[in-house]
């Protein structure tokens, strides 16, 4: 049987395809010729991340298909429910890149709380002629250990991130509003083990109590974090966002920076998506990935198994 991924899959994921007995086809087939491939080539798993598009003229008029898997979470590219109706399995593998996002968050929080991401802009600008100048101005930098950390949706990403925070010392508060408590356990090197139960809390105590917020709920109709709730939280709050675009309100970020609300945050992820807004772009106050949360070697590898794994066991 034949996978076609069309977004590209880990060597791993492959070696795992051919070994259980399939081909696996990695060229990128440009959208519009997508169902002509499909079935000339007798494909019967397509994969994808987020660049190609399944919808239901595609599923309708590939009757070979058997399975689309997603390499991801999100299957917004996906017309999943009419694809289920039709028989076809939709798989995703929603937990192999929790970990990755988890550490991006930190190594922003990290940078912010030591203002490593201007003295990275200035150092090579400055570095030589007023290396005296930049040392004092990010001589005001904090630990997170022993700070707060507050969760803000206490799912997969969620629980991996307070998993880090536990570890660096961090008391970690959560608000969820589909779960009350949550049992993490913290795997160390050498098979030693640490079991922690967090129980979530409101909302608003989350958003009074933290030094740090970070979000990672799915996307939704309404800002989770608008002028409301930046008004509630510690003056000085340093913040993440490697959620989704649009679950916090930007205009309203700028303005809780401007105001001295919020000191500092870090976003993986933009309403504007790929063209974010140029005012975030140039803001020294901002820490900026262009969403490489789930970027890591080790999470696409886990992705390829993961779908590899799941093909087979659909298939045989
Ligand atoms: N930056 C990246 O590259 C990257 C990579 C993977 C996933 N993500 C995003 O991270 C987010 C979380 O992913 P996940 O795998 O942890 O999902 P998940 O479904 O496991 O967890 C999300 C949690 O948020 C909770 N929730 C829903 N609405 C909420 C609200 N208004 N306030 C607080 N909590 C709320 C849900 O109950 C759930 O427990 C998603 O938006 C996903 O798209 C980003």
């Amino acid at each position: 049987m034949k996978v076609l991924a069309n977004d590209g899959i880990s060597q791993s994921g492959i070696d795992a395809l051919e070994k259980g007995g399939y081909e696996v086809i990695t060229t990128t087939v440009a959208q519009e010729q997508l169902i002509n491939y499909i079935n000339e080539n007798d494909i019967t798993v397509l994969l994808v991340r987020s660049a190609t598009t399944v919808r239901q003229d595609l599923i309708d008029a590939c009757p070979g298909l058997k399975i689309i898997g997603r390499g991801g979470v999100g299957m917004d590219n996906i017309d999943v429910e009419y694809a289920r109706e039709k028989g076809l399995s939709v798989i995703n593998t929603p937990a192999a890149s929790s970990h990755s996002v988890a550490e991006l968050v930190f190594g922003h929080l990290y940078g912010l709380a030591r203002f490593l991401h201007n003295a990275n802009r200035e150092m090579p600008l400055e570095g030589d002629s007023n290396f005296k100048g930049l040392k004092k101005a990010y001589a005001k930098g904090t630990e997170l250990k022993g700070k707060t950390l507050g969760v803000l949706g206490f799912g997969r990403i969620g629980q991996a991130t307070a998993k880090v925070a536990l570890g660096a010392g961090m008391k970690v508060i959560a608000f969820d509003p589909f779960l009350e408590k949550a049992n993490l356990k913290l795997d160390f090197f050498d098979g030693q083990t640490v079991s922690f139960d967090i129980e979530t809390i409101s909302k608003e105590e989350v958003l009074k109590q933290a030094d740090f917020i970070t979000l990672h709920v799915p996307a939704q109709k309404d800002y989770v974090i608008d002028e409301a709730e930046f008004n509630l939280m510690k003056d000085g709050v340093i913040l993440a966002n490697a959620a989704r675009g649009g679950v916090i309100n930007e205009v309203a970020l700028v303005k809780a920076i401007e105001s001295g609300k919020v000191a500092r945050a870090a976003l993986d992820v933009f309403e504007n998506e790929p063209k974010p807004e140029m005012q975030l772009l140039m803001n020294p106050a901002l820490s900026l990935t262009p969403h490489t949360g789930a970027a890591t070697n080790e999470a696409q590898d886990r992705i390829g198994e993961e779908l590899a794994s799941q093909i087979i066991n659909i298939l045989g």
